[in-house]
């Protein structure tokens, strides 16, 4: 049942963290797969790790805020396989700040890559989807853009942003066969959580139910359920990966 041979998979900001762990994943289950990232090393390692448990991948540099990058970047894993069946949104940053310290800068570049990137990779794929009449695109939201959090108003306003866009393009694509679901993780281990102070992250484990951070891998097995058939009738969903903390 959770099969993905024959299938394409691509998967933006796969260079490293949730992505490259994604990335893996689906390789495990069949799927070759397109590491998207703005670092081409990276990608590139991510690779090299796919096809040592026997997976198929490609690196690809592409910053996805460049509308005309991604255009070249999907023609490319086009040309190396003609279907795409899965997108997965993943690539993100932070820039935090309190508001009135926030630069018009850390405000735009959040805003350009967690939510213009989206758009831009799903408005490419989605035309390619739609002739196929298949496919399935999950988006990497987070906790933060439903409960919010003091120093990160942009980031909350792009995660947010990425749940409403989710359920929006969940409705266009339906008819289409299209299904388009988000994940809203809580506190992974990654790089974007290891700068944070011991002392941040201690408070932070008070707050989750299970009691530790999650993994990249727990994030990759909701992507995996959400590709797969087992989701067929799942669209317009954010599925909630935080331990219990956010219970809505
Ligand atoms: N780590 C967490 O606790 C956590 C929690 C909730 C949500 N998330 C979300 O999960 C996703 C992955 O997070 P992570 O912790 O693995 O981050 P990370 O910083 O470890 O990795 C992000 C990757 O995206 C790439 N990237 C950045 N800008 C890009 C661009 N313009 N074009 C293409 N690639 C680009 C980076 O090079 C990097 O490889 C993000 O969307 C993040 O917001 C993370």
């Amino acid at each position: 049942m959770l099969n993905l041979d024959g299938n394409t998979a691509i998967v933006t900001g796969a260079g490293q963290g949730i992505g490259r762990e994604i990335a893996l994943l689906l390789g495990e289950k069949g799927a070759a797969v397109a590491v998207i990232d703005v670092n081409l090393e990276a990608a590139r390692e991510t690779v090299s790790r796919l096809r040592e448990t026997g997976g198929e991948g490609l690196a690809l540099r592409c910053d996805i805020v460049d509308y005309a990058q991604v255009q070249e970047g999907v023609k490319e894993i086009l040309a190396w396989k003609d279907r795409i069946h899965f997108l997965v949104n993943n690539a993100g940053i932070t820039r935090d700040n309190l508001l009135l310290r926030m630069s018009e800068e850390e405000w735009n570049s959040v805003i350009s890559v967690n939510l213009t990137g989206t758009f831009n990779m799903t408005k490419v794929v989605a035309k390619h989807m739609f002739k196929k009449r298949f496919g399935r695109v999950v988006n990497i939201a987070s906790v933060i853009g439903q409960m919010g959090n003091a120093g990160q108003s942009n980031y909350a306003a792009s995660k947010a942003g990425i749940i409403g866009f989710t359920k929006s393009v969940a409705r266009e694509f339906a008819p289409r066969g299209v299904n388009v679901n988000a994940i809203a993780p809580g506190f992974i281990e990654t790089a974007m959580t290891s700068v944070l102070s011991e002392e941040r992250q201690e408070g932070m484990r008070r707050l989750i139910p299970l009691g530790k951070f999650g993994t990249g891998r727990e994030v990759a097995k909701i992507v995996l359920f959400l590709v797969s058939e087992l989701s067929d009738y799942v669209t317009g969903q954010v599925i909630n990966c935080d331990g219990g903390m956010l219970m809505l």
